[in-house]
């Protein structure tokens, strides 16, 4: 989005973006060195974890889904400071994932290059970089199913993940995730950048099965579909993530809210927009008093379990739906604004001696990693906040 925002925020809400991102930059311009040849995920005792270490037989954990944020936040904060410390080590982990593209077999694909291959593009114009986008853009075309018109969430070696132990057990080859929806801008920018309508296609024929499938009379998001993956029927679905089925996983709302919103911006197709609002008209109802977001909209009371990645999502959405609804522009902003100084309130770490700036995000509501920090929460933040000075780097 743009400058527009900026200019409907209070003097005092300018002044507290401006604090809180040159706290990012205090506490970064110290874990940045720290932790410059990693792909962190979570941090564990104010340490940031290393998937790179982590790999297993397949080497898979460097190919781990969340490996781009590290990167994306390192070179939002470049975009941010133009500090060239930041782009020196947002380059490191580029080069690894492309040389695991081959071996994806998953969607995730958007959630690794778009914060690594397409911000590096948009910020520096690095040609490399284009190339590296667009050859992920061309392998996450290629799940495409165009019978039950799915982009296939896991692939083969998936199978035994707790996820998939419902009986009878899935099958992967028909199955797709609402997060999917924050693969599809990759797929939009291919289109863009090369003319070729190929990608966009794809991506809204996905999104228009998940305005079908995924989003429910209430607003509230599904986490996962089946589909027969020969004939196209629909199968079942599941609780995934969230609590259980027929909850409301915040984050899935997120993915949901975010990916319907991107999907507008990119076709200009009026129901996407439509969707994300009936998704918004689900969720703020149900954002708690005090702005801290829990792991399931439909969880128990006891125990919290909160979650400061879906926080970071839906605000960065909400955001962006304050600018396109003018009308709404109060409401949508109101309620972004909360959920961000809550985390600053009350489950922020901004010292540069520990690794995360999140404190509570979690897994999924049945997961282990509750209440822990992930880097794909510090990601969101950062975005959000940036998105609030005008400075929309233009990913989701
Ligand atoms: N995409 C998986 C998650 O949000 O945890």
């Amino acid at each position: 989005m743009s400058e527009k925002i900026t200019a409907m925020l209070s003097a005092e809400d300018r002044a507290w973006v401006d604090e809180t991102l040159k706290k990012a930059h205090i506490k970064l311009s110290k874990v940045r060195e720290r932790s410059r040849a990693k792909l962190p995920s979570e941090a564990q005792n104010g340490v940031h974890d290393n998937k790179l270490e982590a790999q297993g037989p397949t080497g898979m954990a460097k190919g781990f889904w969340t490996n781009g944020f590290w990167a994306g936040m390192l070179w939002q904060m470049y975009d941010e400071t133009h500090d060239a410390r930041y782009q020196e080590i947002a380059k490191f982990t580029l080069p690894i994932l492309d040389g695991m593209l081959l071996e994806m077999d998953t969607h995730d694909i958007g959630f690794l290059w778009l914060p690594t291959a397409v911000l590096e593009y948009k910020i520096t114009g690095d040609k490399t970089a284009l190339q590296s986008g667009l050859s992920a853009a061309k392998w996450l075309a290629g799940r495409f199913n165009p019978v039950p018109n799915i982009i296939r969430a896991w692939g083969v070696g998936d199978e035994k993940m707790a996820l998939s132990k419902v009986d009878p057990p899935m099958r992967l080859a028909g199955v797709t995730i609402i997060d999917c929806m924050m693969n599809l801008p990759l797929l939009y920018w291919a289109s863009e950048v090369t003319g070729d309508p190929r990608y966009r296609n794809i991506a809204m024929r996905h999104a228009d099965m998940a305005m079908q499938y995924f989003v429910r009379e209430d607003g509230s998001v599904i986490h996962i579909n089946e589909f027969d993956p020969d004939t196209g029927a629909y199968v079942d679905n599941f609780g995934g993530q969230g609590y259980g089925k027929g909850s409301a996983w915040s984050r899935g709302q997120g993915w949901g809210l975010c990916g319907f919103t991107d999907s507008y911006k990119a076709t200009g197709k009026k129901a996407y927009l439509d969707t994300a609002e009936k998704i918004a008209g689900y969720v703020l109802p149900n954002i708690p008093e005090d702005g801290l977001i829990p792991s399931d909209f439909r969880q128990p009371p006891e125990p919290w379990v909160q979650d400061d990645i879906a926080a970071g999502v839906l605000a960065t959405a909400l955001i962006d739906l304050a600018e396109l609804v003018p009308e709404k522009q109060d409401l949508y902003l109101g309620v972004a604004l909360k959920m961000l100084h809550a985390i600053d309130d009350k489950s922020a770490d901004w010292d540069p001696k520990t690794d995360p700036i999140t404190l509570h995000g979690t897994a999924g509501y049945h997961l282990p990693g509750r209440n822990i920090n992930f880097i794909y929460a510090d990601y969101y933040y950062i975005e959000a906040l940036r998105k609030l000075k005008g400075c929309d780097t233009h990913l989701w």
